[in-house]
């Protein structure tokens, strides 16, 4: 069985989220005062989310499996989770996205417990925007944890960093600059609609061409092939051999070729990030469904997986589910 959807696209990346909790408060993601999190019953037990990674990978095609959030790291659990992951006859790729807060005390522990590489959130390299973005003191912390990745092996060690106008945009070639020196590989993602306090505006998102034209007075950049279903597309820099990605969700959509499925931490398949729709694997489980009747429930999610996200339609809805509690 594979996880093709009605228009010929098959889920090979699954993306699991271990909490919706996190410990930062990013402005473009959650208010000042967090969100009603989880309870804890509705959330999947380790032995639950073993269960479905595990019919995702032997059963159903996945070849990658990534860890989010929230905050992935606040899960205490996860290098068992991820050593069972690991431990699976078809040995899935493993990667986590995470802010880092605290990595530089897991770091090492996740890759011996078979985490191949990290994702890391930093939208600045400035203690003071970091605060105003975050609204938390945490940078060094999070240089910490970078570092520790890196010093573990969990590399590549991507950034991800969000511009927003007026706040970290003009930095973007000093944040080019810091990773450059620390080997990091430097993505920039435009941002897309999915804060829970629903205050996204087109006009407002600093876009892939203009990232494109900030850079460009600093540095040469040269598009490089190979994207294949990743969001990032990859430039070099001046002569290389450093790279730096646009993930262009929004103006340069890249879902034609999106290789991706997402199970939430309550449970819920989610066959885009922009599905309005979930299917319900954690009833199916509790009421003792097998893993044949699991694995073709998720099957059957993935046919309503829609050609793109939509965002320009003006019928457009912003879903309820915010990005912490599906994981990016
Ligand atoms: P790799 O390329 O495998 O390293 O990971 P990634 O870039 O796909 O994952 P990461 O969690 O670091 O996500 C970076 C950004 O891409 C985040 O803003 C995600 O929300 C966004 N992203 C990831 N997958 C998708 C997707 O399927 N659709 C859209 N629109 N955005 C995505
Ligand atoms: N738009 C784009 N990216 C976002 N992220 C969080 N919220 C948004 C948004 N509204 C980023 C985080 C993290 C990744 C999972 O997604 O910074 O790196
Ligand atoms: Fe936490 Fe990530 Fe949301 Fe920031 S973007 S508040 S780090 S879940």
């Amino acid at each position: 069985m594979e996880l093709i959807d009605g228009h010929g696209r098959v889920a090979t990346d699954l993306r699991v989220s271990l909490t919706d909790r996190c410990n930062l408060r990013c402005q473009y993601c959650m208010p000042a005062e967090g969100l009603d999190w989880l309870p804890t019953e509705e959330t999947l037990t380790d032995d639950e989310l073993v269960r479905l990674i595990t019919i995702g990978v032997e059963v159903l095609g996945i070849r990658d499996v990534r860890f989010t959030g929230g905050e992935p790291l606040l899960r205490r659990s996860l290098p068992a989770i991820i050593a069972a992951t690991k431990a699976l006859p078809s040995k899935p790729r493993t990667a986590m996205t995470s802010n880092g807060l605290g990595l530089k005390h897991t770091a090492g522990a996740l890759a011996a417990a078979g985490l191949d590489r990290v994702n890391i959130s930093l939208d600045t390299t400035d203690p003071a925007t970091f605060e105003r973005i975050t609204r938390r003191n945490r940078l060094h912390d999070v240089i910490a944890g970078l570092a520790a990745a890196r010093d573990a092996g969990l590399t590549p060690v991507k950034v991800n960093a969000v511009l927003l106008r007026g706040i970290n945009d003009r930095e973007a070639p000093d944040l080019l600059r810091w990773c450059m020196q620390n080997d990091y590989e430097l993505r920039f993602i435009e941002q897309m609609p999915l804060d829970a306090q629903h205050g996204w505006n087109r006009e407002a998102m600093v876009t892939a061409d203009e990232t494109l034209a900030l850079l460009g007075e600093h540095f040469t950049l040269t598009g490089l092939d190979g994207r294949g279903s990743a969001p990032a597309e990859k430039f070099l820099i001046d002569d290389g051999p450093h790279t730096v990605g646009i993930i262009g969700s929004v103006t340069r959509p890249f879902c034609g070729d999106c290789n991706r499925v997402r199970l939430t931490a309550d449970g819920q398949i989610m066959n885009c990030l922009f599905a309005r729709e979930e299917s319900d694997l954690r009833a199916a489980l509790r009421s003792g469904a097998s893993d044949l009747e699991i694995a073709q429930r998720w099957a059957a999610a993935m046919m309503t997986k829609l050609p793109g996200h939509g965002i320009d339609d003006p019928t457009f809805l912003q879903s309820d589910r915010p990005m912490s509690a599906i994981g990016g």
